[in-house]
C-alpha cells in the first residue's frame, strides 16, 4: 500500500535516505595487518621484491584450487589475455560478446586481433554459442567468452562449436574466482581461462591476474611473455611485455586465498536473500545460473522491465542514488558503440546485447555485506515500485 508518510517515502520525494552515508559498489575484504606483517617482513630482508617464492607458492596454490597444470601469475587479467593472444600466435578475427568489460575487447586488438562482436543470451548475460557459430568466417582463429559477473559460460556448447571449426577457446575469466562450472571451478577448460585479481573480485592480489591453462607449450610462452618474450638468452622469441607480479601482491592473494571459499558463499547467500525479496517485485530479474553452477556474484547485476516495474533503469539508478546507494549501468554503453571499437562493428543485429546494456543495473554486492545492508536496499526497491508514478514525474520535472 502507498502512503505518504516519511517511512514509505522514497526519498528522490522528500523521504527519509535509507542510509546515512553511502553504500559503495565495492567493499574489498582484506587481512589485517598483524595477519601480513611478517611475511612483508620477510619480503623487504629477502631483498626480492618482485618474481620470487612467493609468487610461486602462489601459483601452485592456485594450481591445485582450480586443478590445472599451470597457473601463472601475470600483472594484470588484461596484460594476461594480451599475452595468450601473442603465446598462441593467434591472428586474424575473434568472436567476443560486446556485453562485457572493455579490456574483453581492448586486450585482442593491442594482439592485433580483429574482434567480431556475436550477440548474448538474456538470461544468462552470457556468450550465445549459436550466435558465435554463426560470426564465423574464413578469418576467425578463436573464441573469447566471458564468465559474466562470474556466471559460468556455456562451456559446452562453446567447446563444439570450438572444435567443430578448429578454433581456439579463451575464457576471460576476470569474474572467475568463486565461481563453479557443473561442481568444479572455473578454469580448467578451453585453451586457457585469464582471472582478475584486482580489488573489486573474490580473491585479491592489489592488481594481478593468473593465465590458467593445461597446455605446458602454452605456459611456457606465457613464462616467456611476461618477461618480454625473452626466455634467457636475450633473443626474443615474440613481443612480451613486463607483465610480473610482485612478491607483496602474491603474498596479498596468499591471504586472500584462504577467505575465497567463504566469500563465494557468503555472496551467494546474500543474493538468495534478495532474489527472495526482490523476485516479489515485477519486472526485476536475476541473470540465470545453469543447474549445478555456481555463480560467484563477483557482481550483482539485475535486469530491470521498465514496462513491469513502472521506472526504468536509468530512472532507478537516480532514486537509489537519492538513498545512498551506489549503482553502476554494466555494460553502457556496450563495447561494439564504444569510440575505440564502433570501426570494428560489422552492422549484426545484436538485439540482448542492446537490450542488456540499456535495461541492466549493478547493485553493491560485497564478500561480508550484511543483511541489514542487503534488507534496506531490497527496501528501497519495494519503495520505488510503491511510489513509481510520482517518482517518474518527479524525474521529469527536475
Ligand atoms: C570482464 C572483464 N575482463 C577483464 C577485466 C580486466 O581485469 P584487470 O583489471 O585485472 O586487467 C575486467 C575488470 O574487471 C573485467 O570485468
Amino acid at each position: 500500500m502507498s502512503t505518504n508518510s516519511s517511512a514509505t517515502l522514497p526519498a528522490i520525494l522528500g523521504g527519509e535516505p535509507l542510509f546515512a552515508e553511502k553504500i559503495p559498489m565495492v567493499r574489498p575484504v582484506l587481512p589485517a595487518f598483524e595477519e601480513m606483517s611478517e611475511g612483508i617482513r620477510r619480503i623487504l630482508e629477502s631483498g626480492m621484491v618482485t618474481k620470487g617464492p612467493l609468487m610461486r607458492q602462489f601459483e601452485q596454490e592456485i594450481a591445485e584450487h582450480l586443478g590445472v597444470k599451470h597457473a601463472i601469475a601475470v600483472s594484470s587479467c588484461t596484460s594476461g589475455m594480451m599475452l595468450v593472444h601473442k603465446a598462441l600466435g593467434l591472428e586474424g578475427e575473434v568472436i567476443l560478446p560486446s556485453f562485457t568489460f572493455m579490456a574483453t575487447a581492448s586486450a585482442a586488438v593491442w594482439a592485433g586481433l580483429r574482434p567480431v562482436f556475436a550477440d548474448v543470451d538474456r538470461q544468462t548475460n552470457n556468450l550465445d554459442a549459436v550466435a558465435a557459430e554463426a560470426a564465423i568466417t574464413p578469418r576467425t582463429v578463436a573464441i573469447v567468452a566471458v564468465h559474466q559477473f562470474g556466471n559460468p559460460a556455456d562451456i559446452e556448447g562453446l567447446q563444439r562449436v570450438a572444435a567443430r571449426h578448429g578454433l581456439k577457446l579463451i575464457f576471460d575469466a576476470a569474474h572467475g574466482f568463486g565461481a563453479r562450472y557443473q561442481g568444479e571451478p572455473v578454469g580448467r577448460q578451453g585453451d586457457a581461462q585469464i582471472f582478475s585479481l584486482s580489488p573489486t573480485k573474490l580473491l585479491i592480489t592489489g592488481e594481478g591476474g593468473i593465465v590458467a591453462t593445461n597446455d605446458d607449450e602454452l605456459a611456457e610462452r606465457i613464462r616467456m611473455g611476461r618477461e618480454y618474450g625473452n626466455d634467457g638468452n636475450y633473443d626474443s622469441a615474440f613481443p612480451g611485455l613486463n607483465a610480473r607480479m610482485p612478491e607483496f601482491n602474491a603474498l596479498l592473494g596468499l591471504h586472500s586465498l584462504k577467505r575465497l571459499e567463504a566469500a563465494a558463499r557468503h555472496r551467494n547467500e546474500t543474493v538468495a536473500l534478495f532474489q527472495e525479496l526482490l523476485g516479489r517485485l515485477p519486472g526485476i530479474h536475476f541473470q540465470k545460473v545453469r543447474p549445478g553452477d555456481r555463480h560467484s556474484y563477483r557482481e550483482l547485476s539485475l535486469m530491470i522491465d521498465p514496462q513491469a516495474f513502472g521506472l526504468n533503469r536509468d530512472e532507478i539508478a537516480l532514486a537509489l542514488a537519492a538513498e545512498n546507494i551506489d549503482t553502476r549501468k554494466y555494460y553502457y554503453p556496450p563495447i561494439h558503440r564504444q569510440t575505440a571499437y564502433r570501426q570494428y562493428y560489422d552492422g549484426r543485429p545484436l538485439p540482448n546485447t542492446d537490450w542488456l546494456s540499456e535495461n541492466s543495473l549493478s547493485l553493491p554486492m560485497w564478500s561480508n555485506m550484511s543483511e541489514e545492508v542487503a534488507r534496506k536496499i531490497c527496501r528501497a526497491f519495494e519503495r520505488l515500485y510503491e511510489n513509481a508514478r510520482r517518482v517518474r514525474e518527479k524525474l521529469n520535472s527536475q
